[in-house]
């Protein structure tokens, strides 16, 4: 590797010094730590020895096959395993539940013993999305099969819930540790937590990365693995760092850096990675254990070891630092310039809601913004074959699209995907053209999604019930059956305001699972906003920890949203209907 420095110019320098003013040395080695990371993990370039070295240590593990439907041999990474045992470990080290698992040993197939119950999965979930899990649900003591069971739907039905991609996986894969299931529902988990706030309403920082000529419906588009390829050159540019352009090509330590230790007096020892001298090690797993030493003086010493560097892993590489920027973002909102704050709106709880369901059936690609993710809508199709509508994929332009003219290709797709609801779905789609699809009309889009979203569901009582044609009032009906039957009271529609205090949920819970509700915990009667929100809270995990899939928030129960009210109800139909 050549490690010569470029000379810095006397400008550049200006500039450089003016940056630590202003931005604090720190981000001066985060930039560093990034660009060393980063930077070149062409395995070419990775000698022969190493390469040997690593393989025999940390390389893939082959497990003999799993999985019913595929009798293949599925691989799983080892580094993987001992990045999420550390992180796990770490981030649920106070925790006084998961005592009994904790700490992991990553060496050891601790962490697919150690999910088994579901526990710690609950916790990690929770983690990454604060307030999803109630902490009343989890079954924590004198654990028995069926307790561990409950423990298991509660976690996997969360997961869906918050967008992970949960077909194919079940109870059972969880409970006998099928590692390649395990770390690859682990690793959504941990991802979503890391890029919750890697997004411009959660961070209006994030502005800073908006480049020349661009709007701010461009950088509010970008996924946050975009941000972070951005967020990381931002920093990159700012210390006079070669740009990457993945979290997976060749590493190799700026020589800037050295070049910067030498010429700016002022570092002091904070700063010693600029003057470390082990910067300059041309040895690539050295290099990369020297830089990782600098990250854990910042506790960021996370996910990725030196032979996980060199070898670029991107998984891990892009957990490594998106961590570092949810520790030290470093970048500041700026004060002029003519943006129109108010135009940066987060998403509504429904908005949030369709994209988790579309996402936990494993759309691709992976939606992050509702309407600018499907604004050619293949993802739509998708949808349409969950529904069992037929797709002519020949009609269908699929990416990538040409520079030219592909909005064009976009819309043609938009207009066949309002053609098939209309014509094959008998979607009521008045008045909705491709172009509202296209453009990201809210009202409109929302308007098919959820005719989508309601299908969905309904198509699964359907099957449930051979095929019998299910309406709003046979999910009433069912509900005011089972709840009279065991002796509570009933619900008129989907709109009754009984409906805010959630009893009425948590009565047919505890109707088709008899003793599953704790009333002793609950508050039944004159209640406040809070207690409220703190029954729904219960009742939606309550719902998922019996078994039924539900992907409506709490706070829909509270409000009585009659959309996702109906959802609630249709999916506990659907799990009292398996049981009979
Ligand atoms: C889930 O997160 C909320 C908010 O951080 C917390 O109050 C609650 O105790 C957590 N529940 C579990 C099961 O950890
Ligand atoms: C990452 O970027 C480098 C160029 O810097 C390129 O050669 C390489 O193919 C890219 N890798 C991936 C996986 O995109
Ligand atoms: C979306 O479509 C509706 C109905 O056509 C229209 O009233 C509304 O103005 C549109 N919204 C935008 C932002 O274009
Ligand atoms: C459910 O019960 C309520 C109250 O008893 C009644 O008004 C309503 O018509 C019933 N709905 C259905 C669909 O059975």
């Amino acid at each position: 590797a050549n490690m010569t420095a470029p000379p810095i110019s006397a400008e550049e320098m200006e500039e450089l010094r003016e940056a630590f003013g202003k931005i604090g040395r720190r981000i001066i080695l985060v930039a560093v730590i990034s660009s060393c990371m980063v930077h070149g993990l062409k395995s070419s370039e990775v000698a022969k020895t190493f390469r040997k070295a690593i393989n025999k240590k940390e390389g893939i593990c082959n497990v003999a096959g799993t999985s019913e439907q595929s009798g293949t041999q599925h691989s799983y990474s080892e580094e993987e395993k001992v990045a999420f045992v550390n992180w796990i470990n770490k981030a649920l080290e106070k925790d006084p539940d998961c005592k009994h698992v904790l700490p992991m040993d990553p060496n050891t197939n601790d962490l697919f013993t150690g999910m088994g119950d579901g526990i710690v999965l609950c916790k990690m979930i929770n983690l990454s999305v604060p307030d999803t899990i109630d902490e009343r649900t989890i079954n924590k003591k004198k654990l028995t099969p069926f307790t561990i069971q409950e423990n298991l739907n509660l976690a996997l039905n969360s997961a869906s819930a918050i967008g992970c991609h949960v077909v194919n996986i079940g109870a059972e894969d969880l409970k006998e540790g099928r590692q390649h299931l395990v770390l690859g529902l682990l690793w959504q988990v941990i991802k979503i937590g890391l890029f919750a706030d890697i997004e411009l309403s959660r961070n209006e920082a994030l502005i800073a990365l908006l480049r020349d000529g661009e709007s701010l419906e461009d950088l509010m588009k970008l996924s946050p693995e975009e941000l972070l390829l951005r967020w990381a050159n931002y920093h990159l540019e700012e210390a006079g760092c070669a740009k990457i352009n993945n979290f997976s090509s060749d590493i190799k330590v700026r020589a800037h850096a050295e070049a910067y230790a030498d010429q700016c007096p002022d570092f002091n020892e904070d700063d010693m990675v600029l003057r470390n001298k082990d910067v300059r090690e041309k040895d690539d797993l050295k290099r990369a254990e020297c830089m990782l030493d600098e990250a854990d003086k910042l506790g960021c010493r996370q996910f990725v070891m030196p032979a996980d560097v060199v070898r670029g892993n991107p998984k891990l590489n892009l957990a490594f630092v998106a961590n570092l920027f949810n520790k030290y973002p470093a970048l500041k909102k700026p004060e002029n310039q003519d943006i129109d704050w108010s135009s940066i709106e987060g998403e509504t709880r429904e908005e949030r809601t369709f994209r988790n369901w579309m996402n936990s059936l494993g759309v691709n690609p992976r939606v992050n913004h509702l309407y600018a993710d499907i604004d050619d809508a293949m993802v739509i199709f998708q949808l349409y074959e969950k529904i069992k509508v037929p797709v002519d994929w020949d009609r269908v332009n699929k990416p990538p699209y040409p520079k030219l003219g592909s909005n064009m290709k976009k819309l043609e797709n938009c207009n066949y995907a309002v053609e098939l609801g209309k014509k094959e779905a008998k979607f009521s789609l008045v008045g909705i053209a491709g172009q509202d699809l296209n453009a990201g009309n809210r009202t409109l889009t929302l308007a098919l999604l959820w005719q989508l979203m309601r299908r969905y569901t309904l198509n699964i009582l359907e099957d449930l019930g051979d095929g019998q044609k299910v309406v709003d009032d046979t999910i009433v009906s069912w509900v005011n059956g089972t709840l009279t039957n065991a002796g509570k009271g009933t619900i008129s529609s989907f709109k009754d305001m009984s409906i805010s205090s959630s009893m009425p949920v948590l009565d047919l819970i505890d109707a088709i699972q008899p003793g599953s509700i704790r009333y002793d915990l609950l508050k039944t009667e004159d209640l406040t906003e809070e207690e409220k929100l703190n029954n729904a809270k219960y009742a939606i995990s309550m719902a998922r920890k019996i078994g039924a899939r539900v992907y409506a928030l709490p706070e829909d129960l509270v409000e009585v949203k009659p959309k996702m009210v109906m959802t609630v109800f249709a999916c506990l139909m659907a799990r009292g209907m398996r049981k009979a």
